[in-house]
């Protein structure tokens, strides 16, 4: 289970911290961002598009780091959907080397701080020389306890489910399991998920609204957070802010705000 830094181990981010209000006793086990406004971003400069993205991935950097300082037990970031596939040849292909990039150039330091890397999508879509370098960083990272940064790559969550329930209806043929059998705990285990807790905060950048086919069944009591911030510029600060937003709502999975207050 990973663990983070104890609060001593941090005490410049209180101190310098704009936001005082985080308590790092409540901070959310597990993060997932959609990242989006690299396209904008790049527009808002008179750049092209893929400037945005390597900007962009300035932000992942340094949303990482911040991240692992906290403390939070899980990072799942959006870094490219199906539908992105159907983006110009050119833009998949700096996304693609964008991504190489940052697995070449962050992995010593990803397995330094004790960070475990894994994968959610549909790999297989992947040219053979990314999925092989992932396969590389997943493996060697595999047995590190400090924070899991799960990158979703050629994702979609409606492919997710349909891929579940293929695998469900395969393990029901060969007599591994039967309809009755199946729960919301067990079908969980079978999403590209599966040993991962549903995320506490979805952060979502630039002004849109909408879920776009990401985490679709583990979002289910997730709190959501839309900033207008397009995500190159995203920032710690921008990072704090979110949780102390999180950490200023009530969570009651369905219960009532009096049942909650029994506990
Ligand atoms: C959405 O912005 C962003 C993406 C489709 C790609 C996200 C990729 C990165 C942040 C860089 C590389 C990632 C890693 C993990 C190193 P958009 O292009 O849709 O922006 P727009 O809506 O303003 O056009």
């Amino acid at each position: 289970m990973p663990r983070g830094f104890g609060m001593a181990a941090i005490p410049q981010i209180r101190e310098q911290s704009p936001l005082k209000k985080i308590d790092l006793r409540k901070l959310p086990r597990h993060i997932a961002i959609i990242m989006d406004g690299n396209g904008r971003w790049a527009q808002k400069h008179t750049l092209g598009r893929i400037s945005g993205h390597r900007k962009g991935a300035d932000a992942v950097r340094a949303t990482v780091r911040t991240c692992r300082e906290l403390g939070i037990g899980y990072l799942t970031l959006y870094a490219f959907s199906v539908e992105n596939w159907q983006r110009p040849a050119a833009e998949v292909e700096a996304l693609m080397g964008l991504l190489k990039e940052f697995l070449a150039k962050e992995i010593d330091e990803l397995d330094e701080k004790g960070i475990r890397l894994m994968t959610i999508g549909n790999l297989q879509a992947l040219k053979a020389p990314l999925r092989r370098q992932l396969k590389q960083a997943v493996e060697r990272t595999a047995h590190n306890e400090a924070m899991v940064l799960n990158v979703a790559l050629s994702y979609g969550g409606r492919d997710e489910i349909v891929e579940a329930a293929k695998k469900i209806l395969r393990d029901g043929l060969a007599g591994r399991i039967s309809p009755d059998e199946i729960t919301r705990e067990n079908f969980a285990g079978y999403l590209y998920t599966a040993r991962i807790p549903d995320p506490d905060l979805l952060i979502r950048t630039s002004g849109e609204y909408r879920i776009s086919n990401f985490l679709l069944w583990q979002t289910a009591y997730t709190e959501f957070y839309f900033t207008d911030v397009l995500w190159p510029d995203f920032q710690r600060e921008d990072l704090l802010r979110a949780i102390a937003a999180y950490q200023a709502r009530e969570r009651r999975f369905g219960l009532t705000s009096d049942q909650l207050q029994k506990d």
